[in-house]
This record gives structure tokens, C-alpha cells and sequence, in this order.
């Protein structure tokens, strides 16, 4: 798997662009790479915080020296809390945002936190939906656990947050609707609480937004969607790589001829064929161990030993096994044995997890760096 850092860095930039022409904060989901080379990138290029999804990664992100970290989940483990207790909010340069949607969770944290002297832990109130993930299904429950926020010595009300990324719809035109409406919901959630007074510094904080409809996300959650003065804060992700599948389909930023400047996929596999034992198939050397296949089977872009020679809209990766890939391609193509083949993939998250170093190429394959993952 090689990474092209010239699209690494492009992606960056547009993303960044983005965010400032919306007047919108991004604290990039590290949970995509956990790289401290593309987490460094991504701070230089002004995001506001990182965000990580696990105590575990909050520990790696305070290792590559982030000050400020979003937890974009509840903490409710005991040792998890002692730890951010000891090594965060004990230390003034360094901030820190989590969730809570509970009064049981909450109660975690106030226990766990008592009597430190330090900083209090600012907590975002998560909302989620019927049959999602967390989150407060109701702003009744939002606002009762955002009350009970406000009488905490340990903890103070920083915002709200929610994930749109997950609906998926119950039919092909759904998901657009039911992901307005999430956010419609987390909309006048956060104008109940601050009309109760409920947050104690101005303005509030109001999260969500992964890489596929953090558009949406500005419409309707951004500074201009409200009568009160937000500080929107997305958490995208997969765009640092983006890919060759889900978010090449779904991101509103997507690389076209009328937006040049727009994402393009940088992880490319690159394996061999090892043979081709039918006349309309082949079998590659990549399998499950090398690539996601999650979201569905990687997409053959290129026969890098004969450019010129195939149109690669025949060739279909049917199946893998661990090691090995089955390539369906047509029975007149040239491919041959030995010819190294570049594929794409799909859900960027799934490409880093499988690998603990990724070269870094020019658009000729020179390797020239590489970047390395802790997950
Ligand atoms: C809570 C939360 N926020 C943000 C993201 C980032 O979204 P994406 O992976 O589409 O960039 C995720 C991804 O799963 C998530 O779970």
C-alpha cells in the first residue's frame, strides 16, 4: 500500500480551505491513519483540535504531542479517566473535550474526577438517534443531563455533538432527509440549552460532520444556521486520503474536472499477478490481510507493466482470501504473469489499519519517505 504525498497534501489544503470559507473549526479524525506524520500535517495546516474515537487513541495523540484533543465518544472506563485526569486536565496547555449522554456516565466522571484540583473536564452532550449509536435520543434527556452538567463541580458544559455519518436510509433518496433531520434535531437541541443558560462560556460548541456530508453539516449546523453566536467544529476523517469507493460516491468535495482542487484518493496497492490459470481470471498477490474489503472489493485502476495495453473497466475483483485475489478480467486481455497491478480502495480506515509503514511515492513510484501508523 503507497501513499502519494503530493494528494495527501492537496487533500489537506482543499479540506482546510473549506473549513475557513465556511468560518467552520476541523479537528480531523486521527482514527483514520493514527499517524503522527499526517497528524502533524494536518495541525500545520491549522486544524483546531484532532479528534480520536478511543481512550487508547487519546494516549497515542498525546504522545505525538497534540494540546488539544477531542474525545468524540462517552469515557467511561475508571483507569481511562484517572489517566486524562493525571496527564491532561493536570496541565494547563493542554486541552480536552469528551462526551457524555448519561447521567450514569456522568456520575463516572464526577466520582473519578473529585477532590483533583485540577482543570474541569469540558463535555460535550452527545445526541444520537433511534437504533444508532450513544447519544441523548431526546432534547428533553439532553437538556436534563445538560442541568445536571451545570451543578457539577468537575465538569462544565462545553457544547453538543452528534454524528450524521452512520444513517444510512431505508431507501436511495432517505439518507440526504434523514441526515437533515438528525441535524435539524441537534440544530434545536443546542438553542433549547443555550435558552436554559446552560453554557457557561460563549459561544457553545456544536460538533458532528465525518467525510461524506459535512456540507449538510455547514447548512444547517455552521455560524450563519443560528440566532446565537456556534463555534461548529467538524470531524472529518477519511478526507486525508479519501478513496476509490464510499467517499470518491459521497463526499461533496470529490476531485472533477470543474473542481480541480477537490479530493483525490492517495492510497494505491500494488501487487503482482501471480497467475492466470483461465483465460478470465487471474490471481493477484493481495488478499484480505492487505486491503479492506468492508465496503466492497478494491477496483484495478491501472497495469503499471503495460500501461497502454488493457482498459481496466473489464477487470473485477471477485473475491480474496487471505493472501490471494481473484480477478475476473476479459478473456482477450493482455495481462500477463508478473505484470504489477495498482488497485483502489475503499474506506481509507480499513487500508491503514493493515499496515504499520506506508512508502510514500512520487507520481513515478520513486519512494521518497513514508508515514507510519499506531492503531
Ligand atoms: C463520531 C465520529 N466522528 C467523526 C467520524 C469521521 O467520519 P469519516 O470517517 O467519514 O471521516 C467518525 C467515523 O466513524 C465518527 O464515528
Amino acid at each position: 500500500m503507497v501513499l502519494k504525498p503530493e494528494i495527501i497534501a492537496g487533500n489537506i489544503a482543499a479540506m482546510s480551505a473549506f473549513c475557513q470559507n465556511a468560518n467552520v473549526l476541523l479537528a480531523p479524525h486521527a482514527k483514520t491513519a493514527m499517524s503522527p506524520e499526517i497528524t502533524a500535517l494536518q495541525m500545520d495546516a491549522g486544524a483546531w483540535a484532532m479528534t480520536a474515537a478511543t481512550p487508547h487513541q487519546v494516549r497515542v495523540l498525546h504522545a505525538f504531542g497534540v494540546q488539544r484533543i477531542l474525545l468524540a465518544n462517552v469515557l467511561v472506563d475508571l483507569p481511562a479517566i484517572a489517566w486524562v485526569r493525571d496527564h491532561v486536565l493536570s496541565d494547563p496547555s493542554k486541552d480536552f473535550l469528551c462526551y457524555v449522554d448519561s447521567l450514569a456516565g456522568l456520575e463516572r466522571l464526577e466520582n473519578a474526577l473529585a477532590g483533583s484540583g485540577h482543570q474541569r473536564l469540558g463535555v460535550l452532550i452527545e445526541l444520537g438517534y433511534r437504533r444508532g449509536r450513544t447519544g441523548c435520543r431526546t432534547i428533553d434527556e439532553a437538556l436534563t443531563l445538560a442541568r445536571a452538567v451545570s451543578r457539577s463541580d468537575a465538569v462544565w458544559l462545553a457544547g453538543i455533538a452528534g454524528f450524521e455519518g452512520l444513517i444510512r436510509g431505508s431507501s436511495e433518496n432517505a439518507p440526504i432527509s434523514e441526515v437533515d433531520a438528525f441535524l435539524d434535531h441537534m440544530h434545536d437541541c443546542l438553542v433549547a440549552l443555550h435558552d436554559d443558560g446552560l453554557f457557561p462560556v460563549e459561544p457553545p460548541i456544536v460538533s458532528a460532520g465525518g467525510s461524506s456530508h459535512f456540507q449538510r453539516v455547514v447548512e444547517k449546523l455552521g455560524p450563519t444556521a443560528f440566532p446565537l453566536a456556534v463555534r461548529t467544529v467538524l470531524r472529518s476523517g477519511c478526507y486525508v486520503s479519501h478513496d476509490h469507493g464510499l467517499y470518491a460516491e459521497t463526499s461533496p468535495l470529490s476531485w472533477s474536472l470543474t473542481n480541480p482542487t477537490g479530493l483525490r484518493a492517495a492510497l494505491e496497492l500494488l501487487c503482482s499477478v501471480w497467475s492466470r490459470p483461465e483465460p478470465d481470471l487471474i490471481i493477484a498477490g493481495f488478499g484480505r490481510r492487505d486491503a479492506p474489503t468492508d465496503d466492497r472489493m478494491p477496483v484495478v485502476l491501472r497495469n503499471h507493466s503495460a500501461p497502454q495495453s488493457d482498459d481496466m473497466a473489464g477487470y473485477e475483483v471477485v473475491g480474496v482470501n487471505d493472501q490471494h485475489a481473484f480477478i475476473r478480467v476479459p478473456a482477450h486481455s493482455l495481462v500477463g504473469v508478473g505484470d504489477v497491478l495498482g488497485l483502489g480502495v475503499s474506506h481509507p480506515c480499513g487500508a491503514f489499519d493493515r499496515w504499520r509503514f506506508l512508502p510514500l511515492v512520487t507520481p513515478d513510484y520513486d519512494v521518497v519517505g513514508g508515514v507510519t501508523t499506531y492503531l
